[in-house]
């Protein structure tokens, strides 16, 4: 009921009339132009999916901070496929290993609740990439840990490199041989 001659709408309460003005020019289009951007932002992030959602940028920013590029950025690495032998990776691994690992497999790679990490027994395997594996993905139902979570790819691999070197050691106390023995 707009009206330009008489802008009283013809309300009345309490005495205050309400108005009926005209809309200024600029609002309505700067309204409609949020109408017409709302239909390309549509298309863009949830139609054609071009764009990322939120969603999307916080776990690329996420993955950037952990230091991969991806969830299966470890399987894909080639550098990870075999153990380092440098001798800086390996005394990371060992510095790693004994303030994360050491509490189950004791200092030395004996064992204690964890399996002897020096002998030829395997649970999971006798390859690097067995070993890999394990440490990525843990053993939740048996007491071994997933690290994926709480180590960078390169730390995985730096720890899997050390506990590669305790093969073929005498630990002080070494547990009894769980899984199957290794040929190699
Ligand atoms: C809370 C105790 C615990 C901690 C901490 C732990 N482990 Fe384990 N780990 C285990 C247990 C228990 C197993 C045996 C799982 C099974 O029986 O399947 C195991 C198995 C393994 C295996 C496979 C052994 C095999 O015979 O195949 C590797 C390798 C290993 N752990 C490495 C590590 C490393 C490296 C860390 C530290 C980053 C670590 N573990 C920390 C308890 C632990």
């Amino acid at each position: 009921m707009s009206n330009d001659e008489n802008p009283m709408a013809g309300h009345e309460v309490d005495g205050i009339q309400e108005l009926d003005n005209r809309l200024p020019r600029w609002w309505v289009w700067l309204f409609n132009i949020t109408i017409v951007f709302s239909v390309f932002y549509l298309l863009y992030f949830d139609v054609l999916k071009i764009g990322d959602s939120q969603a999307a940028q916080y776990e690329r920013e996420m993955a950037r901070a952990r230091g991969d590029t991806g969830p299966s950025a470890v399987a894909a690495a080639p550098q990870f496929d075999t153990p380092s032998t440098d001798p800086q990776v390996l005394a990371r691994g060992r510095a790693l290993y004994m303030s994360n690992c050491a509490v189950c497999h004791a200092p030395d790679g004996g064992g204690l609740i964890g399996p002897n990490l020096t002998d030829d027994y395997f649970i999971h395997g006798p390859t690097f990439a067995d070993k890999m594996h394990v440490i990525r993905e843990g053993v939740p139902a048996k007491g071994m840990i997933s690290w994926k979570s709480q180590m960078r790819p390169a730390d995985i691999h730096a720890v899997a490199s050390f506990v590669d070197s305790l093969r073929g050691t005498t630990p002080a106390q070494a547990k009894a041989p769980e899984g199957v023995k290794a040929d190699g």
